[in-house]
């Protein structure tokens, strides 16, 4: 019986110590100690000693209970110090490692002159003022003296919502100063750069939605010298000083008397090349004082006060300053093509 514990003893420490996994050991466990286990096989056998050779074969059978248990104890600690020290190492965080960059882009070319623009207007004391682009026919047309049977009231050129015209996409931001003379305290200085919508086929040129900046002054003896003197600076500070405007006559419905802006081209200084298409002049922009009947028209007294307004468009700003020759380019978002500014 001695013998059969003493190979057990052997048997099991070597199978103990060489267990590489929980599972195993938890296995080697039931197979020795559990109660169809080898120890236990042995015990059963007590019966057959002598009453003299019992006590010490008990003892030794206890010491080897506990030596086996011991054993299994020593090993999980190894075996969970192992696979702590493992997962450790697999997770090894090496905080030196340069991060992966994520691209993030950056502002669309048009975004940043139209920045440019806010800021020069800000900083003279003008408002940045937003409004609907699903307008009524009033403001779009009727409140800026553009009566029923215009020729800008077509069918053909403006996308209405209403069999009766009545609400559309507003085809300028003009409608901004409707809203702004009706909403808000004099003296007025605004900007209300926003998109525009047309029925233009898409062409180099053209496009159905393009973003205009309108522009307008109202107060106290305000003249057409403020226009010009204001839209002179602002020009300068878009194309450096000394920039050379004219403004010609013109005809707008609510302004009068109306006018548009031209540069001379920054390019050839007006002798004539492909920006300004032989020209030498760029048309930037137009503008005028606002007419009486809309000042009346939006509870304004014409004899009191007085304001000029502009618009411009922003797409054919950019693709001046940017060098873009087709405005394709400025709404297709092709990253390729927005990367290069
Ligand atoms: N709304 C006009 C256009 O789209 C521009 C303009 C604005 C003219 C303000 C005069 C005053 O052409």
């Amino acid at each position: 019986m001695k013998e059969l514990m003493q190979r057990l003893r052997e048997a099991s420490l070597k199978a103990i110590t060489e267990a590489q996994d929980m599972d195993l050991l938890e296995t080697l466990r039931v197979k020795y100690l559990g109660k169809k286990g080898e120890l236990t096989a042995i015990l059963r056998q007590m019966g057959q000693l002598s009453a003299q050779e019992r006590p010490a074969m008990g003892q030794l059978a206890n010491q080897l209970r506990s030596d086996i248990e011991n054993a299994i104890e020593a090993r999980k600690t190894e075996l969970s110090a192992a696979l702590l020290e493992k997962k450790l190492r697999d997770e090894a965080l090496d905080v030196s490692l340069p991060g992966e960059k994520k691209p993030i882009g950056h502002k669309h070319p048009m975004y940043n002159v139209l920045d440019q623009i806010k800021d020069i207007f800000v900083g003279m004391g003008f408002e940045i003022v937003d409004g609907p682009e699903v307008e009524l026919a009033d403001y779009n047309f009727t409140k800026l003296n553009i009566d029923e049977g215009h020729p800008s009231r077509e069918w053909t050129d403006t996308f209405y919502f209403t069999e009766d015209s009545s609400i559309l996409l507003r085809t300028q931001t003009s409608p901004m100063q409707i809203h702004a003379m009706e909403t808000r305290e004099l003296p007025i200085r605004i900007i209300a750069p926003g998109r525009v919508y047309r029925k233009d086929e898409v062409d180099a040129t053209h496009s159905p939605m393009f973003h205009q900046i309108e522009g307008m002054v109202i107060d106290k003896g305000v003249t057409m010298s403020d226009l010009k003197a204001t839209l002179n600076l602002v020009v300068e500070k878009i194309y450096g000083k000394g920039t050379v405007t004219r403004f010609r006559p013109h005809h707008f419905p609510f302004t009068e008397p109306s006018c548009e802006m031209d540069i001379q081209c920054h390019k050839c200084g007006g002798k004539g090349c492909p920006t300004c298409k032989g020209e030498g002049w760029i048309e930037v922009l137009g503008a005028g004082m606002v007419h009486p009947k809309v000042l009346a028209g939006c509870g304004i007294d014409p004899d009191v006060y007085s304001g000029w307004a502009f618009g411009m468009g922003l797409e054919r700003l950019a693709m001046g300053e940017y060098k873009i020759t087709d405005l394709r380019l400025i709404f297709e978002n092709d990253v390729r093509f927005l990367e290069q500014f």
